[in-house]
């Protein structure tokens, strides 16, 4: 690195921490995911200590036991299962990829560059020459392009001899970006993929999730880092972010603890409303967060801070790599049928309690309102309201 750029590099990283989000980050986040280590570690006491066979309710949302789900394979006996990654090009959705290709499913991958889906697709199969695998160019922060994605993914099923229908859905894609963007939909960009491209995209493919002649499942893949979320508002202008596109300064730390949030919160009310409508024994929604993660994540935080964040989470033995970090996203997409409402945090099929904030019930119908409202006025409005 040349005297210049070694100077430019150190004036952003000073820059960076000037900023009230940069401390949110390094010790609310850290605060967050240490709080998660905890209540594994005594979760895990508690159960080692007294054993407590697991009864599982009807619905029971975000249970307050800690419970280990063993994983079960895909049905792969009569027709091969199908699932869908978003994200898949980099991190923990090409480690998911990667994965569940050796579990039998045939994986469709999602990503918004053809050079990084044609470079996986190379990846995955250097690795598993058996590998059924078919890349989607999909942008999931515009409405536009995941409608589209649903006719191709649709158009697709029905041309192959695959069964018309999907299996598994794994809503991953995701970016913490530092400065704010606006999407087509006039949505802050941040908001725009990590949640709502996630809720127009599962009720999108709601229909061939409900057609599986087995159950399906939806994975929604969240982070500790919504933990760190005491209050929230769940208005039109806060869900789109079009509110933060206004502020003085990019509330980024902030916005992406509540996309994480909005996530367990939608997966919640999903869950509630597949209740209601006596879908739950066929399609299980569940959540998975993964941990600290070596990935291309903080791609936007000066290389100086985020390479001395990565070695003090090192030190703390906090990091992961993706091999192991996606733990949690494969047992929850391989939770044995019944599975639904579940955190999944730790590996070794762990599951604990997200946030009280995430159990808020009224919250999450009412961001289900707003999210539907503020879709209701794109091209959204007439596909996705057919379920
Ligand atoms: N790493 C962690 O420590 C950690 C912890 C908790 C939760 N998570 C969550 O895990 C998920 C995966 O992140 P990661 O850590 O694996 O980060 P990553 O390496 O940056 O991967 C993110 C993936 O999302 C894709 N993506 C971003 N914007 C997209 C868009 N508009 N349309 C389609 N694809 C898009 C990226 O594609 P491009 O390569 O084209 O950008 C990439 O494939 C995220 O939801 C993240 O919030 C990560």
């Amino acid at each position: 690195m040349g005297l210049i750029s070694l100077v430019k590099e150190l004036l952003m990283a000073f820059f960076f921490m000037c900023s009230v989000q940069f401390w949110r980050m390094a010790l609310l986040w850290s605060f967050s995911v240490l709080f998660s280590y905890y209540r594994l570690f005594k979760a895990s006491l508690s159960q080692w200590l007294v054993f407590k066979p697991v009864i599982l309710d009807k619905c029971p949302f975000f249970s307050q036991k800690l419970v280990s789900y063993p994983r079960c394979s895909p049905f792969t006996s009569n027709f091969r299962p199908v699932c869908v990654v978003t994200g898949a090009t980099s991190g923990l959705g090409l480690a998911a990829a990667y994965k569940l290709s050796k579990e039998g499913y045939v994986v469709a991958i999602v990503g918004r560059s053809q050079q990084l889906l044609s470079e996986t697709i190379r990846k995955i199969k250097d690795s598993n020459e058996d590998a059924h695998l078919k890349a989607f160019q999909v942008d999931m922060s515009s409405i536009e392009s995941i409608i589209k994605f649903k006719m191709s993914l649709r158009q697709w099923l029905l041309d192959s001899d695959l069964h018309c229908s999907l299996q598994l859905l794994i809503n991953n894609a995701g970016i913490l970006a530092t400065s704010p963007r606006v999407t087509a939909e006039g949505y802050d960009q941040m908001i725009g993929t990590n949640y709502i491209g996630a809720f127009a995209l599962t009720k999108l493919l709601l229909p061939l999730l409900e057609s599986s002649p087995v159950s399906s499942k939806i994975v929604n893949v969240t982070s500790f880092t919504h933990r760190a979320v005491t209050d929230v508002q769940v208005d039109e202008g806060t869900v789109s972010g079009k509110r933060f596109l206004r502020s003085i300064q990019y509330p980024y730390a902030q916005i992406y603890e509540y996309s994480k949030l909005y996530l367990i919160l939608f997966s919640k009310e999903l869950h509630r409303q597949l209740c209601l409508m006596g879908k739950s024994h066929q399609i299980f929604v569940n959540v998975a967060d993964p941990g600290v993660v070596q990935t291309n994540l903080m791609r936007e935080v000066p290389t100086i801070l985020s390479s001395l964040a990565l070695r003090v989470l090192k030190f703390l033995q906090l990091l992961q790599f993706p091999e192991s970090g996606v733990d949690s996203i494969i047992d929850a997409a391989l939770a044995p049928p019944g599975t639904s409402g579940a955190y999944y945090f730790g590996g070794k099929g762990r599951t604990i309690n997200p946030s009280a904030l995430s159990h808020n019930a009224k919250l999450a119908r009412e961001l289900w309102e707003s999210t539907s409202k503020l879709l209701s006025v794109t091209p959204f409005g007439a596909e996705g309201n057919s379920w």
